[in-house]
């Protein structure tokens, strides 16, 4: 395979400058252009690995005073994450094995190296997938964290509202008393200053959170899919198997990077519940809604065979901050789905068993097909305002 003027950034782990001369030949007559350091100590991977970013290692599996599995186990701690591959002399199934299981890609022998073009070129376009997929992952969850600060500040300004009002009315009184002394009078007029400042910030949050909506056509079935390439990592390393029953593409029109917030979190709460091996189906169907059939839309039920959710936890399954994941959840999904789904016409429903046996969840989302149109979208101002 020739790859011209491909640029490589190889750290070789290396006792013998021989065999390092003879691997960097071999790489540069397939066509790289290498970028190279050989070391041989621990000390020089963690300095190598604090000043340079590298594409690829690789590694002897013993010398002298290193080993392939000591620098697989450096890396490891250090949360890089580099493609390596194992070059040795000899080679025995046992240590394959063992370097494989600490988190080399590859082994080869030296003196047969036809394979290792093809084993560099695949691990560097699976490091890439993977660094794409870490970054989107990234990206979304920063959306979402934000989009959940927006929604946390409208709630708080929400109930702050309130007593605002109701202090400026007793301050607005006791300004009317006619026997007040002037230092009192400008105790109010500062208490009445700050309290009009407290009045701008809430306006200022609510205003924030509304002014983020854009109602376009959305396919669910591309949402679902998209969710699923996103937390496919969590999805393998669950074993988790996840089945698509989608019988309709499930076009509505909706605000779509909320509608995908509710997916993800119904998504990813079916596969924490479900944990090693368990079963996730997705089904998306034409549908009417609970108790009024002239109203058409799209139903989209998450089901997972996990432990189910206890009798006793399912009226605060929707209360923010309600969860039982401990540091790992903040209890926030389920409401702000809750809200979402409301705030699109739609309604959310759950079964769940915990019987031993046939324990599972099924979260059942209906979404109406256009929640925005004329007709309703008087409603939906309405609700939001309230
Ligand atoms: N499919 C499910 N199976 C079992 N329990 C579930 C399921 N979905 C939700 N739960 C329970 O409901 C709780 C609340 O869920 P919610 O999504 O609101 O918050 P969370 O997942 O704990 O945290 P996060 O804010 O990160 O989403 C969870 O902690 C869990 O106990
Ligand atoms: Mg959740």
């Amino acid at each position: 395979m020739n790859i011209p003027g491909k640029e490589l950034r190889l750290l070789n782990i290396e006792d013998s400058e021989d065999d390092s001369l003879l691997l960097r030949h071999h790489l540069a007559r397939a066509g790289y252009r290498l970028t190279f350091e050989r070391i041989e100590t621990l000390e020089q991977l963690e300095s190598a690995l604090g000043e340079k970013t590298w594409d690829l290692v690789i590694s002897d599996y013993v010398m002298p005073r290193f080993s392939a599995l000591a620098a697989l186990n450096r890396l490891k701690t250090s949360g890089v994450d580099v493609p390596f591959i194992v070059v040795s002399g000899a080679i025995g199934e046992d240590t394959a094995v063992a370097a494989m299981r600490a988190g080399a890609c590859d082994y080869l022998m030296k003196d047969n190296l036809t394979r290792l073009v093809p084993a560099i070129e695949r691990e560097l376009l699976e490091s890439s997938h993977r660094r794409q997929r870490k970054q989107a992952e990234q990206a979304l969850r920063t959306a979402e964290r934000l989009a959940t600060l927006g929604r946390l500040a409208a709630v708080i300004a929400h109930e702050i509202n309130n007593p605002l009002e109701a202090v400026t009315n007793v301050l607005y009184l006791l300004r009317q008393r006619p026997d007040l002394d002037p230092e009192s009078r400008d105790y109010i007029r500062i208490a009445d200053e700050e309290l009009a400042r407290v009045a701008r910030i809430v306006r200022q949050a609510l205003t924030f959170n509304r002014g983020h909506s854009g109602v376009t056509s959305v396919r669910l079935s591309t949402i679902l899919q998209n969710v699923l390439e996103l937390y496919g990592p969590r999805v393998q390393s669950g074993n988790v198997v996840v089945e698509q029953q989608f019988e309709c593409p499930g076009d509505i029109f909706a605000i779509e990077g909320e509608v995908r917030q509710v997916f993800s979190n119904l998504i990813v709460n079916a596969v924490d519940a479900v944990g090693q091996g368990g079963k996730v189906v997705l089904r998306i169907s034409p549908a009417r809604e609970w108790g009024n059939s002239r109203r058409k839309g799209v139903r989209v039920t998450v089901a997972d065979n996990g432990s189910g959710i206890r009798p006793e936890h399912r009226k605060e399954l929707f209360e923010p901050f309600f969860t039982t994941k401990g540091n790992k959840g903040n209890g926030l999904g389920l409401w702000i789905s809750r809200e979402i789904v409301q705030r699109h016409g739609g309604s959310i429903r759950l079964h769940s068993r915990t019987a031993p046996e046939s324990s599972g969840t099924v979260f059942s989302v209906f979404l109406p097909e256009n929640a925005f149109a004329k007709s309703h979208s008087k409603a939906v101002t309405a609700r939001a305002a309230s």
